[in-house]
C-alpha cells in the first residue's frame, strides 16, 4: 500500500498540465497543489479552461503535458493515463445528474458495488445523515427541492470516500436566496466529511465565502493561489485586482514601502520602486466636503443599493474613482470633497514600454 515517494499531505498536485483542442489551448501549464483536507475554488471567467481542468484532474480528458497527482498517486503524465474509475474521485455536476428513476437510496448506493449488501446499508445511512437527508431515502429525485437535489448529489459523491471531490459550478441551478445557504451547508459536510474538494465556479463571491484557498485562473493559467482574504487584500497583479472586487487605479511613484500618488503619501504592503499604478479599493476611500472650490475633487454620482452606496468622485486631475460608503452618507452631485485613503495600499509597476503607449 506504501510507496516510497508518495506525499498523503498532498490531497492533489498539478504541474505544468496543458490540453489543446485543436489549435485552441483550453490548459495552459495549469500548476497548484492542494492540502488533503482543504477546500479551492478554481475561479475564472468562462471558456478559461475551468472545467477541462476539472476532466483533466477526473481522468475524462487526458494530459498532453504536465502531471497530476491524487492523493500522493500519480495518475497522468507522459505515458500514464489512469481511467477515472481507478482514480478515486467523486464528482457533483450543475445540473446533480441524479439518476430520475431510482429513488435518493439507490443513487447513492450505485457507487458501492463493492461493499456487501450490510456495509453498504450502512455506509449510505452514514451519508444520507451528514447530508441531513435521514427519512428521505425512499423519495424520488423528482420529490426534492433543488437544494435537496443538490444533497443527494453530494452523499452520492462522497459515498465511495474518494480522495478528491470535484464540484463543477454546483450552486447556478439554484436561486440566488437559496444558494447563500446551501453553499454554507455544503461546506459543512465537506468540512465535516474531512474532504478534499475542488469547486469550479465564475462567481467570486461564491468562491471567496466558500473556500480554503482560491486558484484565479485567466486564459488557461493559475495566475495566483492564495486564501480569500490574501487574495482580495494582496492581489498579485492589476489583471488581477481586477477581477477579485471592484478596483481603482491612480498613477503614483513608489520609495519602497512610501508612495507618492495623486491622492497624497500612502504606504505600501510591500516595497516598490518607480512609477506604479496604485490599487484603492473602493471601501479603503474616505470623501469629506471639501473646505473650499479650489483644486477639489468633485462628486459626479452617486448608486444607492441600501446596505452600502456607490459614489463616483472625479478627481481634480481628472480621473474618476469609486468610492462605497454606508448608508447614511449623503453628498450633492458636483459637491467638493477632499479624498483620504485608508492604507496600506498594494501598487504594480508600470513598464516602460506600457507608459510610452
Ligand atoms: N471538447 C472540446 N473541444 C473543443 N474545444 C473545447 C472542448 N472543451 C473545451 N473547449 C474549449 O476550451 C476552452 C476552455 O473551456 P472550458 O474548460 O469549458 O472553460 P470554463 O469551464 O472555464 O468555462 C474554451 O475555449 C472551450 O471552447
Ligand atoms: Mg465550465
Amino acid at each position: 500500500m506504501s510507496v516510497s515517494n508518495t506525499n498523503p499531505e498532498i490531497g492533489v498536485r498539478l504541474t505544468d498540465v496543458a490540453k489543446h483542442f485543436g489549435g485552441v489551448g483550453a490548459a495552459n501549464a495549469v500548476s497548484f497543489s492542494l492540502a488533503t483536507g482543504h477546500l479551492l475554488a478554481l475561479l475564472g471567467p468562462s471558456g478559461c479552461g475551468k472545467t477541462t481542468t476539472l476532466r483533466l484532474i477526473a481522468g475524462f480528458e487526458s494530459v498532453d503535458a504536465g502531471t497530476i497527482e491524487i492523493g500522493g498517486q500519480p495518475v497522468a503524465g507522459p505515458g500514464l493515463h489512469r481511467p477515472p474509475e481507478k482514480r478515486r474521485v467523486g464528482m457533483v455536476f450543475q445540473e446533480y445528474a441524479l439518476f430520475p428513476h431510482v429513488n435518493v437510496w439507490q443513487n447513492i448506493s450505485f457507487g458501492l458495488g463493492k461493499l456487501g449488501a450490510e456495509a453498504r446499508r450502512s455506509r449510505v445511512g452514514d451519508v444520507l445523515a451528514l447530508v441531513g437527508l435521514t427519512g428521505l431515502g425512499e423519495r424520488m429525485p423528482h420529490e426534492l427541492s433543488g437544494g435537496q437535489q443538490q444533497r443527494v448529489a453530494l452523499a452520492r459523491a462522497l459515498a465511495p470516500q474518494p480522495d478528491l471531490i470535484l464540484l463543477d459550478e454546483p450552486f447556478s441551478n439554484l436561486d440566488a436566496g437559496l444558494r447563500v445557504r446551501v453553499r454554507a451547508e455544503v461546506r459543512a459536510i465537506l468540512k465535516q466529511a474531512g474532504a478534499t474538494a475542488i469547486f469550479v465556479t465564475h462567481d467570486q463571491e461564491e468562491a471567496l465565502s466558500l473556500v480554503d484557498e482560491v486558484a484565479v485562473m485567466l486564459a488557461g493559467r493559475v495566475h495566483q493561489l492564495a486564501s480569500p482574504q490574501k487574495l482580495y487584500r494582496q492581489p498579485i497583479s492589476r489583471e488581477v485586482a481586477t477581477f477579485i472586487g471592484d478596483a481603482n487605479f491612480v498613477p503614483g511613484f513608489g520609495y519602497g514601502r512610501h508612495i507618492e500618488s495623486l491622492l497624497g503619501n500612502l504606504e505600501s504592503q510591500v516595497p516598490v520602486e518607480g512609477p506604479v499604478d496604485v490599487l484603492i479599493r473602493p471601501e479603503n476611500v474616505e470623501i469629506s466636503p471639501a473646505p473650499s472650490e479650489i483644486n477639489a475633487h468633485r462628486v459626479r454620482q452617486q448608486l444607492f443599493f441600501g446596505h452600502d452606496q456607490l459614489v463616483s468622485v472625479q478627481l481634480s486631475s481628472g480621473e474618476t474613482i469609486d468610492v462605497r460608503l454606508g448608508p447614511a452618507y449623503t453628498f450633492a452631485v458636483n459637491q467638493p470633497v477632499t479624498v483620504r485613503v485608508r492604507g496600506p495600499v498594494m501598487a504594480y509597476r508600470i513598464n516602460e514600454t506600457q507608459r510610452v503607449g
